[in-house]
């Protein structure tokens, strides 16, 4: 299987636009060493010529254009995009939907909660059907298998997790199990496993499974600490109640990862993440730990 990594930031990318936090105000200047990011988006398959999109995100045009794969030339219009699974209904992950729009039908995999979000408060899918429409397939969310036509080869396990729904969710404050979910992904041939889950607050029980088995953790990166936004001045917001786990401190994502066996890489990282920053010291202390941090343009094969 071959995962391609075109976005791995979270939402607001990185640099963000209107951010003078130390890291975005460094790597503008040239000052850090580290690269600019587009928001969380993967792509994978399993022969390198049908793919399937994981979120669509705002940077999604950029993100097509520096991945020619995804472009191939077999009809006057054409894609190597065979559908689009959604992880949540967050702005980062879904409004790259619309500038697909000129496609034919677009098969979207999301769950019952993403997709009442996605035709209600951030009505993306609604708007769709005035262009190319989506074809719903929900997504089980207890680990249930799927497959994907067109995707051959490939095999899916879709999974409710502890995250946050979006702003204009009608379950911010009142979670459900769907809102948010993590995906097994096994290549029926050469038998590689990747999870992947960019927004993650905890590892519950039920997700020991997946962990275990999967060759590669491609989770959430979002957040070196709790309190990260609350001291740079940002925001009064909590990693944990964005439903993302902090990386360090006794319960944070690294000590979290230190029992598994499969190749971790961080995804979904946010510009005042001080991992950004390639030389710095929370960087060396993920090495120690066997711990990657995802970058645009990454592959991964399995
Ligand atoms: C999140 O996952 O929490 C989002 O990246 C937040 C956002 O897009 O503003
Ligand atoms: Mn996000
Ligand atoms: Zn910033």
């Amino acid at each position: 299987m071959y995962v391609h990594v075109l976005g791995s930031a979270a939402g607001g990318g990185f640099p963000q636009w209107n951010c003078n936090c130390p890291n975005c105000a460094g790597l503008r200047a040239g000052r850090l060493a580290a690269r600019a990011r587009t928001q969380s988006s993967i792509v994978l398959s399993a022969d390198g010529e049908n793919w399937v999109l994981f979120n669509a995100s705002p940077d999604i045009r950029a993100q097509l254009a520096a991945f020619p794969p995804l472009q191939p030339n077999r009809a006057i219009r054409d894609t190597g995009i065979c559908a689009v699974v959604l992880i949540d209904s967050q702005i980062d992950h879904a409004t790259g939907l619309l500038m697909l729009r000129e496609g034919t039908r677009l098969p979207v995999y999301a769950t019952a909660p993403v997709h009442a979000d996605l035709s209600s408060g951030l009505p993306v899918l609604t708007v769709l059907e005035h262009y190319c429409g989506t074809a719903w397939h929900p997504l089980p969310i207890d680990g249930g298998r799927f497959t994907v036509p067109g995707a051959e080869g490939l095999v899916f396990r879709s999974i409710a997790l502890a995250s946050k729904a979006p702003p204009y969710s009608p379950h911010r404050h009142d979670p459900h199990p769907g809102d948010n979910i993590g995906v097994l992904v096994e290549d029926t041939r050469s038998g590689g496993r990747l999870f992947y889950a960019p927004g993650l607050a905890a590892i519950e029980p039920h997700l020991q499974p997946y962990l275990e088995t999967a060759d590669c953790l491609l989770v959430d990166g979002t957040f070196w600490s709790d309190d990260e936004m609350i001291r740079l001045g940002i925001a009064p917001k909590r990693a944990r109640e964005m439903g993302h786990l902090p990386q360090s401190g006794p319960d944070g994502m690294i000590a979290a990862l230190a029992r598994y066996r499969a190749r971790k890489v961080l995804i979904h990282i946010n510009n005042t993440n001080p991992i950004l920053v390639e030389d710095g010291p929370e960087r060396a202390q993920l090495r120690a730990a066997g711990i990657e941090v995802a970058h645009d343009g990454m592959d991964i094969t399995l």
